[in-house]
């Protein structure tokens, strides 16, 4: 699974955003770094690919599972209505979803979008239905948090974790995910 770009319609400061991931047609690399000063919008453009892939995670759980919404207050102000469009693919096909957040008391212009994130997250469904060793694709967003000083390396409790540990409904700790 890959995820090919981000875009961010009234989000955050940004009115119009699009993100392309690695790799791109002239960069086989297959990781992105993102670089802003203070205020610019790098965690904005995180916290919405948390939110869209929040989505595919509650559907690789359940068809019909509900991710996250966007916060009202991520959509930028004075807008009616803030939206978050993800591209992603697989070895066969793309999937694209959007996630729209009206404000209250405005009506929306359009609606989310959600089957193709229900598309990408079966045929994962189907393989661990078929084989309980299944690998999933970890989704992980640490914040300023994340540390390791605190951490201790003698690892005690739960020793073997099934794939939907990673999954938590806010993320796995940066402990469980050391350990
Ligand atoms: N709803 C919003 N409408 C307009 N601007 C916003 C909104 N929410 C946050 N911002 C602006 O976005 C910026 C914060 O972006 P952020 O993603 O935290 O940046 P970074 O992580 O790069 O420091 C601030 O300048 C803030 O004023
Ligand atoms: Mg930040």
């Amino acid at each position: 699974m890959q995820i090919k770009s981000i875009q961010l319609t009234n989000i955050g400061r940004f009115s119009n955003l699009t993100v392309p991931l690695a790799s791109k047609a002239d960069n086989n690399t297959n990781i992105t770094v993102i670089v802003g000063n203070n205020g610019s919008g790098k965690t904005t453009v995180l916290q919405a690919l948390t939110t869209a892939l929040s989505w595919f995670v509650a559907r690789l759980r359940r068809e019909k599972g509900n991710g996250s919404p966007i916060a009202e207050s991520n959509i930028k102000n004075g807008q009616n209505e803030g939206n978050i469009y993800l591209h992603a693919s697989n070895e066969e096909n793309d999937y694209r979803w959007s996630i729209l957040k009206t404000n209250k008391g405005r009506i929306s212009s359009t609606k989310s979008n959600l089957s193709q994130a229900t598309g990408l997250a079966a045929p994962y469904r189907q393989a661990l239905t078929a084989d309980n060793e299944t690998s999933l694709p970890l989704v992980c967003f640490y914040s300023v948090q994340r540390y390791v000083d605190d951490i201790s390396v003698k690892l005690t409790g739960k020793q073997q974790f099934d794939q939907f540990d990673g999954f938590e409904k806010t993320g796995a700790s940066f402990q469980r995910f050391f350990a």
